[in-house]
């Protein structure tokens, strides 16, 4: 074994990884069946568990092997299955809803077209579903909830970190251009009392962004807009905020947004872009996986490293200040 508990054996290694396949299903498969919900206030024997996720024991059994091996789950004598921490994350509310999406067939599906998608640089998501992504989620309302939940759980922890580590004090007014379901501005207008923001997004996102804005009761300090910020990005702010935008574009629509983000904000303003950045290096990185998942959805757009993401800035009349990390990042 080497340090990172690997086979030297380079076929042992290829294998492994080529389950990864099974091993992204099978945590996908327990988060669409509830099982970190069901085992969440306590341990449970097979037969309870496969009642209560309505499961057939034998089937399910072979999954929570799995699952124990990757430590979502132990398996403690004479008490059953326990979550250990990891598997507690896979619970609704945290990154359930993501590890569902990452299964569902609509998202999985265009995968397979991988090849396609880098011999010619489109989208397979476009290819496989007739319509690019956002297009497609317009149409189709349980698979645009299974994406902004899936979003949501995957932006809290950065929105959260945002929250904190931007000094929003001298600000009053900030927007969220394509601000989903409001998870970054719940965030944002929590920590800072004394903020008003403005969301602008697609109807569905907005009217479900509105909802989660007035249960949070921040719906009286945000102005949620249905718009199209290709089209019109408010002028009434002094940040504008970019949450895992622009790497759904290719760099002469990305400039355009980011210019109308500069004339949003005026002079004296600031845009804050939230995304991944390439590592220089080849290491191993979350956000090279980010940058295919990007290819199969939406074609030309993709993660940047750093001299990119300041070169488009500069052709978008900004100049890139400071690029913080928000979270330690995924290796
Ligand atoms: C990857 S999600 C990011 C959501 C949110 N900023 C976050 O990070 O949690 C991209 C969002 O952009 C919205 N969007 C896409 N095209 C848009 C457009 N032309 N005008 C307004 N919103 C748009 C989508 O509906 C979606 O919610």
């Amino acid at each position: 074994m080497n340090d990172r508990g690997e086979s030297p054996d380079p076929a042992d290694r290829l294998l492994v990884l080529l389950g990864g396949k099974w091993v992204a299903a099978a945590i996908s498969a327990a988060a669409s069946l509830g099982i970190a919900d069901a085992l969440g206030p306590g341990p449970l024997r097979l037969e309870e568990l496969a009642a209560r996720t309505r499961c057939q024991p034998q089937a399910l059994e072979r999954l929570m092997r799995v699952l124990v091996g990757e430590d979502l789950v132990r398996e403690e004598s004479g008490v059953g299955y326990a979550l250990t921490e990891m598997g507690a994350l896979l619970a609704r509310g945290r990154l359930g809803e993501l590890a569902t999406f990452v299964g569902s067939p609509f998202s999985w599906d265009p995968w397979s077209a991988l090849a396609d998608s880098v011999r010619s640089g489109e989208s397979a998501f476009a290819k496989r579903h007739g319509l690019p992504l956002f297009d497609y989620l317009d149409h189709h309302g349980d698979q645009a909830d299974l994406y902004h939940a899936a979003i949501d759980a995957f932006s809290k922890r950065e929105a959260r970190a945002l929250a904190e580590a931007f000094d929003f004090s001298p600000v009053s007014r900030v927007a969220d251009i394509g601000g989903g379901r409001g998870t970054l501005l719940i965030e944002v207008l929590s920590r800072w009392p004394h903020l008003e923001g403005v969301l602008v997004e697609r109807p569905a996102a907005a009217e479900q962004a509105r909802a989660a804005l007035a249960r949070a009761g921040l719906d009286q300090r945000c102005d949620t807009r249905v718009g199209d910020f290709f089209e019109s990005v408010p002028g009434d702010v002094e940040v504008c905020i970019l949450m895992h935008i622009i790497h759904s574009w290719d760099d002469p629509t990305s400039i355009d947004l980011l210019d109308r983000c500069r004339q949003a904000v005026g002079p004296d303003g600031t845009v804050l872009v939230v995304e991944g950045l390439v590592v220089p290096d080849g290491r191993r990185d979350l956000t090279n996986l980010l940058d295919l998942e990007m290819l199969v959805l939406c074609g030309p757009g993709h993660e940047r490293r750093k001299p990119e993401m300041r070169r488009l800035f500069s052709a978008a009349g900004l100049k890139l200040e400071r690029a913080v990390p928000l979270t330690a990042g995924v290796r």
